[in-house]
């Protein structure tokens, strides 16, 4: 089997996993990208009586065309629980997002619920964050500006993709090499005019992560006790 076919077996077999926690009557957070697609297929294939909310476009199209009830954040109000991948997980269950461009959306959908269960295959398990980048989306008025204040905050680089998000903002993916202190990052670039949110989820966030390698499927539990 090679690495990238290994690697989409992983991912499905955490993504569905994850669709245990799902039960009749729950109000569900959907994520974005490869991995949590599985947790979606699974859920529609389970044919449950719930109602979910999508963090993109692309997660609203597949969920519909699942059959399952999709509505907006603010007709759902709040959440059971939300799923979702992730780009890098740290050990102390801080996570880079935004792969996919859409961070902004997914960390809203998080927040509504204390359950945000990450899945991920283990290729996403890190000492540290920093190699993937970290994703920005950025109001399209001064990118120039943000970009000098996350140098200034000590990036090495940024640049812009091609893709917008769907919120019709610029994506930017800043180098910060292997990064101490992800929390207080966070909170810099909190900070800064003309970022409308960057891409490090704290572990405060996390109950669990689902991780699917070789040896099959684990989770680590966060103990936010
Ligand atoms: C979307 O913007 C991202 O945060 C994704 O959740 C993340 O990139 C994980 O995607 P994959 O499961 O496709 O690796």
């Amino acid at each position: 089997m090679s690495d990238a076919t290994a690697r989409d077996r992983a991912k499905e077999e955490a993504g569905r996993h994850a669709a245990g926690y799902v039960t009749d009557g729950m109000k569900v957070g959907l994520g974005t990208g490869s991995t949590v697609h599985w947790t979606i297929v699974e859920l529609g294939e389970r044919a449950l009586d719930i109602i979910c909310t999508a963090t993109s476009v692309q997660t609203h199209e597949l969920a519909t065309s699942l059959g399952l009830r999709v509505i907006s954040p603010d007709e759902i109000g709040s959440l059971d629980i939300a799923i979702d991948g992730a780009d890098e997980v740290d050990p102390a269950f801080n996570l880079t997002k935004g792969g996919g461009a859409a961070h902004t959306r997914e960390k809203i959908i998080a927040s509504m619920t204390p359950r945000f269960i990450v899945v991920v295959d283990e290729t996403k398990i890190v000492d540290a964050l920093g190699p993937f980048g970290t994703p920005l989306e950025v109001l399209d008025f001064a990118p120039g500006v943000v970009t000098n204040a996350v140098l200034a905050l000590g990036a090495t680089s940024v640049t812009t993709r091609e893709r917008r998000s769907d919120n019709g903002n610029l994506i930017m993916d800043a180098q910060f090499g292997s990064i101490a202190d992800p929390v207080a990052l966070a909170t810099a670039l909190a900070t800064l005019p003309g970022i409308v949110e960057h891409g490090i989820f704290p572990g405060s966030m996390v109950e669990r992560v689902v991780v699917a390698g070789l040896a099959g499927v684990h989770e680590l539990v966060n103990d936010r006790s």
